[in-house]
């Protein structure tokens, strides 16, 4: 994945534990606790060894991880510059969530080598909609889970979230967003 997101990452566990805790990741992961190229694209298997070491050295699970890494990806990117993009793409949450593929569609012409998810989103009632998600890797849906968290503060919305994983009647995850109020 490209460096903003590890750089992410970096960014989430020093503002909450420290830079010491961050250099202890990166040593168990075996790679130097430099900064990313935000622009540059590492190998997945770095973001997951970063994930898996700050799940052990943390003392929290990847899937708890991955949720705050997913609320704490919509202040970062709004941070680093990516703001307008998003609210080019976006004017409420139904509509961002709607404009997702386009948004990475765009992101793609920036980052080439982008493998971006997708997204179908179903409008089910008028306080409910359901989001599928294909993706090419494995387990992160519960960033996903925190993306929705993070998008739907930003656009002052409370929701709440129903996960449906893939299994063997479904070949993606889904997950069933209902709006409170
Ligand atoms: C302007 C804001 C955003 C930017 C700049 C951005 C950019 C990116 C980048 C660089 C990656 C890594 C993929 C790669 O390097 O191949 C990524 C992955 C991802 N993005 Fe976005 N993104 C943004 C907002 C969002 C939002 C709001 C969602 C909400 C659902 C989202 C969902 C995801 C997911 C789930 C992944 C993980 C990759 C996968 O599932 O295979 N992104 N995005």
């Amino acid at each position: 994945m490209y460096g903003l997101v590890n750089q992410a990452m970096k960014d989430l566990v020093t503002s909450k534990f420290g830079s010491d805790k961050w250099s202890e990741i990166c040593q168990k992961a075996g790679h130097p606790p430099d900064d990313f190229e935000a622009m540059t694209s590492y190998p997945d298997t770095l973001t997951y060894s970063l994930v898996g070491a700050a799940s052990q050295i943390l003392g929290a699970s990847a899937s708890d991880l991955l949720r705050a890494f997913g609320d704490y990806w919509v202040t970062f990117t709004a941070h680093e510059g990516y703001g307008e993009i998003m609210d080019m793409f976006g004017k409420d949450f139904r509509s961002c969530l709607k404009n997702l593929n386009g948004m990475h569609g765009h992101m793609g012409a920036m980052m080439p080598q982008l493998l971006p998810p997708r997204f179908q989103v179903v409008e089910t009632s008028a306080s409910q909609l359901t989001v599928h998600y294909f993706s090419t890797r494995q387990g992160l849906a519960p960033m996903v889970i925190g993306l929705l968290e993070g998008l739907a503060r930003k656009y002052g919305d409370t929701i709440t979230i129903q996960h449906h994983p893939k299994d063997s009647r479904s070949d993606h995850d889904e997950f069933e967003v209902q709006f409170q109020g």
